[in-house]
């Protein structure tokens, strides 16, 4: 087992074990002990629900399960409702503790009602997509959609415990895991570039063989940066590489065509092309089309652009971005709006 130790206020560990999912049930006992509910969403729940809930009862733990329609379109208010009403029936207590079985839609609702219910109870996460064993899952960043916006609503709340098993990887379906090459090799251009030499050597059918490496050096990268700045307010922005435009690219086709990691890449690409060195932004894109990420997408940049402006990453009237030049050393950056769509000769 490798254990990356996350020293933030609440410290905690991150196990990254195959097969550890068994193990779930001693492992959450000792943590936690109390009752346990499992959240988790009906396509993961039939592959692994009853494997977990088996493994807590075994350890001893009442253990109890709310399953909800997989998708982002339930990361909302009415399903946080729900399973606040569900932990209240079921006689959830302060001194028990909620299971985030599955990728990051439950990840980060089940947190969010951890951090809110009771004001605050334990939680473990038990990340079983790609995105979420290397991002999602560590950090504590919580959090429900409004129609206005994703993760619009939140709050900062670091699990108990992360279990990551890349075992669990192996049942991903293919479109998932490109989803998380996005983010995988947005951790190589950041901050590490044997990684992401690693990455180029590889493609989607021989990178699982090399995820017992891969999948804790960017969960280390994580770590780092966010023992640095865990509430997110100068560092943690480094993450965020490619997602300016990310997020534009996603809001511009509603969300429909592009997955989180297929609108990264992109992302990582259109932005490494005007800020980087042509060497640079060649090696990025073919390292993408190796995961079958997109370079660049058909949207004109006049429409992408001002979506922006919308950007979370937002300091009063500036906007910050995230540049890596050379590839494994990032630089956040601040513009005003002008000046970043000069950037593009715009
Ligand atoms: N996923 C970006 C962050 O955790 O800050």
């Amino acid at each position: 087992m490798k254990t990356i130790h996350v020293p933030v206020r609440d410290a905690y560990d991150v196990m990254v074990e195959r097969g550890i999912l068994s193990r779930t049930g001693e492992i959450v006992r000792e943590l936690c002990g109390g009752a346990c509910a499992v959240i988790t969403d009906d396509n993961v729940n039939a592959i692994y629900g009853d494997a977990v809930v088996a493994s807590l009862e075994a350890a001893g733990m009442r253990t109890v399960r709310f399953v909800f329609p997989h998708g982002e379109g339930s990361k909302n208010a009415a399903t946080l409702t729900q399973i606040w009403s569900f932990l209240c029936r079921n006689d959830i207590t302060r001194s028990d503790c909620l299971v985030a079985l599955g990728g990051g839609v439950v990840g980060d609702i089940t947190g969010f009602a951890a951090a809110t219910f009771l004001r605050g109870i334990r939680y473990v996460q038990i990340p079983t997509s790609l995105l979420a064993q290397v991002d999602s899952s560590v950090g504590g960043k919580t959090a429900i959609d409004l129609p206005e916006g994703k993760n619009l609503v939140g709050a900062f709340k670091q699990p108990a415990a992360v279990l990551c098993d890349p075992d669990a990887l192996r049942t991903l379906p293919r479109e998932f895991l490109i989803d998380g090459m996005g983010e995988v090799i947005k951790y190589g251009m950041i901050a590490d570039e044997a990684l992401f030499a690693l990455l180029c050597g590889c493609d989607l059918s021989t990178v699982q063989e090399h995820f017992d490496e891969i999948i804790p050096a960017c969960i280390s990268i994580k770590r780092d940066v966010v023992a640095e700045d865990e509430l997110d307010t100068g560092l943690r922005m480094i993450l965020n590489f490619g997602h300016t435009i990310g997020h534009a690219i996603e809001a511009y086709y509603h969300y429909e065509t592009y997955t989180h990691g297929c609108a990264v890449a992109a992302g990582m690409c259109i932005m490494t092309r005007y800020t980087g060195n042509a060497d640079a932004y060649e090696r990025l894109c073919e390292c993408c089309k190796r995961y079958d990420l997109p370079t660049a997408v058909p949207a004109p940049l006049e429409g992408l652009l001002p979506l922006c402006s919308h950007d979370k990453k937002r300091a009063g009237g500036n906007l910050r971005y995230i540049t890596c030049e050379p590839i494994g050393k990032a630089q956040i950056r601040t513009a005003t709006f002008a000046e970043f769509c000069r950037i593009f000769g715009r």
